[in-house]
This record gives C-alpha cells, sequence and structure tokens, in this order.
C-alpha cells in the first residue's frame, strides 16, 4: 500500500481543486496505456480529527502517460457525461509515475465497481454454464440506455467489449467503462478506421470507412449480448482481415453496395461466395440455440451490415425482448441475492432530458402499468 500527497486534486463535482492524499491499495486492471488501481482519497486541508478528516473510496484511478501524441479524449468526455450506466469521474490530477521515471500521468479516480462483464461471462463459462437469460436482458437494456444517452450528444465510446462494460453482480447495476477511445462524430468528418478491438469491430470499420456514425457502437452491443449467450466472442477472427470471414459465416455475404458505400476504395476479400445454403435466420438460430425467439429477432436487427438499417439504441430499448423486464412484477435472483430482487429503479429512473430522446417510441420503452 502506498501513500503519497498530491498538491492539485480536481473535484468533477465542485471543480474545487485542493491538496490530496491518495493510498493506493490494489491493482485492479492493466490496460495496453497504462494501469487502474483500487485506491481511497482524503482531504489534506482537514483539521485533525475532524468529519472531514477520513479516507473516501474506494475509487478506481486510471492512470496514463498525460500529454502525448497519443490524444485520449477521455478527460474531456468523462467531465460532459452525468448517467446511470456511465462510470461516473469524481477527481482528476496530473502527477510524476515514479515506475515510469516520474514521468508526467494523468489520474482519473472513478467511482468503482466489483466487476467487469468480461470475467463475469468467464465465471459462467469455466462453470460450464451461461448468464442466465433475465440478467442478459437486464444487462443489454442498460448496454442500449448508455448508448441512446451518449449517442444523442454524438459521442461514440469506439472500443465497446466486455471488458469495457462493469457491472455489480450484486444488484446487476452496470457501467460503461474505458473512454480512452472516444469521440464526438462530426457530421461527414473522417475519422481513424483503425479503433475497436478486432472481435468486436463493426463491417465497416473493417472495410475500412472513414465517415461512420455511432452505429459502430451498436454493432459491438450485439457482439457483445451474443458472447453473453455463447459464453465466447461470437466473431472471432484470427487475423485482421478474417474477422470479415468470420461475420460472413454468420450473416451471409455483404452486399457489394454495403462495401462501396462503406468505402468505394476497398480492394480486399469481399467473401461473396455463400458458404451455407440455409437462410441467416436458420443460422442465428443455430448458433445462438440458447437464446428465445425475442433475443434471436433482437439480435437480427442489430448485427445487421448496413449502419443506417441497423436499429439505433432506442429502437433497441424498445423491442419486445425486453418486454420481460418492462413488466409490473419483474424480480430477478443475482448471484448474490437469496431473495429475487426488484430493479425497476435501476432499470427506469430515466431522467426528463432521457424522456426527451425517446420520441415516439417512449410508451415502448416505459414498463408497464
Ligand atoms: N471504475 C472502475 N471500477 C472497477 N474496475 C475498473 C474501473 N475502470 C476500469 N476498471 C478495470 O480496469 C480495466 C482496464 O480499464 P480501462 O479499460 O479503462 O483501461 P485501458 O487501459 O483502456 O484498457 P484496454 O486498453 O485494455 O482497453 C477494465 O477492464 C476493468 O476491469
Ligand atoms: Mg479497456
Amino acid at each position: 500500500m502506498t501513500e503519497y500527497l498530491v498538491k492539485d486534486v480536481t473535484s468533477n463535482t465542485s471543480g474545487i481543486t485542493r491538496p490530496m492524499f491518495v493510498q493506493e491499495i490494489t491493482k485492479i486492471g492493466e490496460g495496453a496505456f497504462g494501469t487502474v488501481l483500487q485506491a481511497n482519497l482524503k482531504n489534506a486541508l482537514s483539521e485533525p480529527n475532524s468529519p472531514q478528516d477520513v479516507w473516501i473510496g474506494p475509487f478506481a484511478i486510471k492512470k496514463v502517460p498525460a500529454q502525448t501524441e497519443y490524444k485520449s479524449r477521455e478527460l474531456q468526455i468523462l467531465k460532459q457525461t452525468n448517467h446511470p450506466n456511465i462510470v461516473a469521474l469524481k477527481y482528476y490530477y496530473n502527477y510524476p509515475n515514479k515506475d515510469d521515471n516520474n514521468r508526467v500521468y494523468q489520474h482519473l479516480a472513478m467511482e468503482c465497481l466489483p466487476c467487469n462483464l468480461q470475467s463475469e461471462i468467464k465465471r459462467y463459462y469455466m462453470n460450464k454454464s451461461f448468464l442466465p437469460e433475465s440478467h442478459i436482458r437486464v444487462y443489454t437494456f442498460q448496454i442500449a440506455r448508455a448508448m441512446n444517452y451518449l449517442h444523442s450528444f454524438q459521442i461514440c465510446h469506439r472500443d465497446i467489449k466486455p471488458s469495457n462494460i462493469l457491472i455489480n453482480p450484486e444488484t446487476l447495476l452496470l457501467k460503461i467503462c474505458d473512454f480512452g477511445s472516444a469521440k464526438v462524430l462530426e457530421p461527414n468528418q473522417p475519422s481513424v478506421s483503425y479503433i475497436c478491438s478486432r472481435y468486436y469491430r463493426a463491417p465497416e470499420l473493417i472495410v475500412g470507412c472513414c465517415i461512420y456514425t455511432t452505429k459502430i457502437d451498436i454493432w459491438g452491443l450485439g457482439c457483445v449480448m451474443g458472447e453473453m449467450y455463447m459464453g465466447k466472442p461470437v466473431f472471432q477472427g484470427q487475423e485482421p482481415m478474417l474477422q470479415l470471414r468470420e461475420i460472413t459465416k454468420l450473416l451471409g455475404p455483404p452486399s457489394e453496395k454495403f462495401i462501396y458505400t462503406a468505402n468505394p476504395q476497398y480492394n480486399g476479400p469481399m467473401y461473396s461466395h455463400k458458404i451455407y445454403s440455409s437462410t441467416a435466420e436458420t443460422r442465428f438460430q443455430k448458433v445462438f440455440n440458447n437464446a428465445d425467439a425475442d433475443a434471436v429477432d433482437l439480435l437480427m436487427q442489430v448485427l445487421v451490415y448496413s449502419p443506417t438499417e441497423r436499429y439505433g439504441p432506442s429502437q433497441i430499448m424498445a423491442h419486445k425482448f425486453f418486454n420481460e423486464i418492462k413488466s409490473i412484477n419483474f424480480t430477478v435472483q443475482s448471484r448474490a441475492s437469496t431473495t429475487p430482487l426488484k430493479i425497476d429503479n435501476l432499470l427506469f429512473n430515466f431522467s426528463d432530458y432521457e424522456l426527451r430522446t425517446f420520441g415516439s417510441l417512449i410508451n415502448d420503452i416505459l414498463p408497464r402499468s
């Protein structure tokens, strides 16, 4: 356990900057650019033994090198967002990292959740089982809700995958994290296509589309939902170009129009040769054989080549797959609970802003009374 004093720690809620003690407890994550530690914080100006003189936390502190060529919009985006299904930033500061020649690192102290969806999926898979379907409904709904909020500001996460989705398995609360790749997409402005982890990359990114939309996150949602049913990634391409081939095995070959719209200069493999004679619906049913018919129907609206035809977040939230969780009597058993939980407050505590984004779909999104 290490403790240190930081001169300038800014509170994201009040905007006030003051000195604080940081007490690092343990490492909870390791990423491409830095580490995530569990830590407590304490106001360094509090009177000894006063009510303020206590450690608060735990927080998850993410450390990434500050001021590099790697242009992270993470801090900027986390400052802007305020939503129950998006990890909340509490404090932030710059501080030298002694493990890296005292190079200055940006520290983001976020609320800490006990688990991520990747370890949850693995946990069931190791026990030769899958997440209960009610959990899949509850988690997928919250991912769609987070995306509905983000996409309403044109914020595209660009790295949706189970390890970037935090959960509390006791309450079934879910929060999207890791905004290290996120970007506000301006209409018709190009962005790099080499983002997103391979298994979760939308087909338009694979063929090199530069003017993409927030629908790339929706593809990721479909991959994550499918993975909860399968226990492993739906499309596991062994190398970047083989990723498209994995997708064609389920969806069938992409149309020329799709390729041309995504990237007129694309000259890679088209996989236009049909591998199976069965329909896409039969293949979806076979691959997701433990999913109910509504789940398969939703997956077929989300794992769609054409980004414009792919469902948006509010359409997903309105889908009949979620009828069960919108029922007034819905309860769910978590791994930890002995009695069934009522979680309507967690799923439907919509802000006025959110309610306005639903438009004409509102009655299909709200719980049934
Ligand atoms: N707020 C948090 N609460 C609990 N755990 C967290 C939190 N934030 C991050 N983690 C854990 O740390 C891991 C890495 O965090 P994050 O994805 O933000 O970092 P990263 O460096 O961008 O990772 P990668 O490059 O692997 O995507 C996450 O997968 C998660 O398990
Ligand atoms: Mg990550």
